[in-house]
């Protein structure tokens, strides 16, 4: 056998792109429910805001997932936009019957996360709100109800809008107060539900300006961005130890495979630094509770002085991770020469790969792909690792039986599992595994529900029309007989 006992097994969602409810039960909005529907044939969605003139403005891209609204910029909606984050999967008020379905499927595990805006709406000053919090400790109880052990995420994609308004986001310290105390009511108040937490769902996407072209002011916002959420993560890890010592904390980051598209030592090297910029520097900092050598070089060719406190360095040496968690869908290629093809990706851009083949978003299939990785970051890091985000978005064809034969999705993770599992027969520690958006969601780099990655289907359109009935994919049947064999059934 290659999976141990107690292997974790389930799927991953998150508040933003699954729960819906945007303005019930107390909850503030956040900067995403002000994000439309990208059309099908690109990636990219917008965040749209109102200018001072009244007129629509609008930030794409990168600017969209963590914007800061140029001068006098508004929140407002508009009414021939959809905001297809607001009503998402429609989890708020499906919870029980989305779970009672994960229970089929015979889930050890499930990861989402807890939105801020529904627990502090209005940050600290604005009090906790207690409607938020119930339906929280009610989805937990739910779960524990089944024997499903939550591995739950607090930040994710969800910056509340408030903090925005009031503090200007992250590159202010207050930000770093502000969710300790969030953390505090999270950790507290679900102590006896839930003991594996994350703490800041990808936070090296923070990153994502540098496949951009980019001015050193941007990239100073971006580091000290952060900065402010390492340091925000490393108190909130000795927070979780001293609420409950039971609790294991893990750092979540955007896997970033890539490969030299040709063997020219340049490329080669330029992979490297590569992997050093955009996955090292936040889970070296996280892991070994410092920033590596090769900061220093990285702030120097962005231009960037971070504002670091005494206090900080002390904080992220006591405020280390037990396990990288970390998100793999694809890999890219990389090089220095002009012949490349760019591919596709939701995050982070490279070249096309000759010897892969990609999904209807151009995104590279990679199954070894993510055993070289599991390798690659178990021999650097050695301490478990858990995949917590993988998986197939593509249109699903509803029969008229009700049926829904996506042998695509089956291969995809078919042959994804199949590689994680020669990882771990090779020596990888693996704690579990949870597919991405195993209830069908809204995508977040087009913010459409029908790029669909679940077993269980929503019957919801990119307009918001539809029953949001869910029905059982072929997938959901071929997931549960792999969780029922441990991972060895995968026929
Ligand atoms: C991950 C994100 O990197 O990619 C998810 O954490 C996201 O939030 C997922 O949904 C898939 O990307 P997309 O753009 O297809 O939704």
């Amino acid at each position: 056998m290659s999976f141990s006992k107690g292997f974790l097994w389930g799927t991953s969602i998150s508040a933003a792109q699954a729960e819906g409810g945007w303005d019930e039960g107390g909850k503030s909005p956040v900067q995403v429910d002000y994000a439309n529907v990208g059309s099908a044939s690109s990636s990219g969605r917008q965040l749209i805001y109102k200018k001072e003139d009244g007129l629509k403005g609008t930030l794409t891209g990168a600017y969209a997932m963590f914007p800061h609204l140029p001068d006098n910029g508004q929140y407002a909606s508009f009414d021939d936009v959809y905001y297809s984050n607001r009503k998402a999967s429609d989890f708020y008020h499906h919870y029980k019957e989305d779970i009672a379905l994960m229970a089929e499927m015979g889930f050890t595990t499930f990861n989402t996360t807890i939105s801020w805006a529904r627990i502090f709406p209005n940050g600290v000053k604005g009090g906790i709100n207690q409607d938020g919090v119930e339906f929280y400790r009610d989805v937990f109880t739910e779960l524990r109800k089944y024997n499903i052990d939550p591995v739950i995420t607090l930040y994710k994609y969800d910056e509340p809008v408030y903090f925005e308004q009031t503090y200007g986001g992250w590159t202010n310290r207050t930000m770093i107060d502000e969710f300790l105390e969030f953390a505090k009511v999270c950790f507290s108040e679900y102590k006896d539900l839930v003991n594996k937490w994350m703490t800041f769902n990808e936070i090296n996407v923070l990153l994502l300006f540098k496949n951009l072209p980019h001015t050193s002011e941007e990239a100073q916002i971006r580091f000290q961005e952060l900065h402010n959420q390492l340091v925000a993560s490393a108190r909130a890890v000795q927070l979780a130890h001293q609420i409950n010592p039971q609790n294991k904390v893990g750092c979540m980051i955007a896997g970033t495979c890539t490969y030299p598209l040709t063997p020219d030592p340049v490329d080669v090297m330029d992979n490297y630094k590569y992997f050093q910029d955009i996955f090292c520097y936040s889970t070296d900092t996280m892991i070994r509770g410092r920033y590596p050598s090769f900061a220093k070089r990285l702030w120097e060719e962005e231009g960037v002085k971070l504002e670091i406190e005494e206090q900080d360095f002390i904080d992220l040496e006591n405020g280390t991770v037990e396990f990288l968690g970390f998100s793999y869908y694809m890999s890219q290629c990389r090089t220095t020469h002009t012949d490349g093809v760019a591919s596709q990706g939701n995050i982070f851009t490279g070249f096309e790969n000759p010897y892969l083949k990609k999904s209807e978003w151009g995104w590279q299939i990679d199954p070894l792909g993510l055993k070289y990785f599991m390798h690659y970051i178990y021999d650097r890091y050695s301490i478990p690792l858990l995949i917590i985000e993988n998986g197939l978005g593509a249109i699903d064809k509803v029969e008229e039986d009700g049926s829904i034969h996506d042998d695509y999705r089956i291969d995809y993770l078919r042959s994804h599992i199949q590689a994680m599992k020669e990882a771990v027969e090779e020596g990888v520690n693996l704690m579990g595994y949870t597919t991405w958006g195993g209830i069908d969601l809204v995508s977040a780099s087009t913010g459409q529900i029908e790029k669909r990655y679940g077993m269980i289907y929503v019957d919801a359109n990119d307009k918001g029309e539809g029953t949001y009935k869910r029905l059982r994919k072929d997938s959901f049947y071929w997931y549960k007989k792999c969780i029922q064999s441990n991972g060895e059934d995968l026929d």
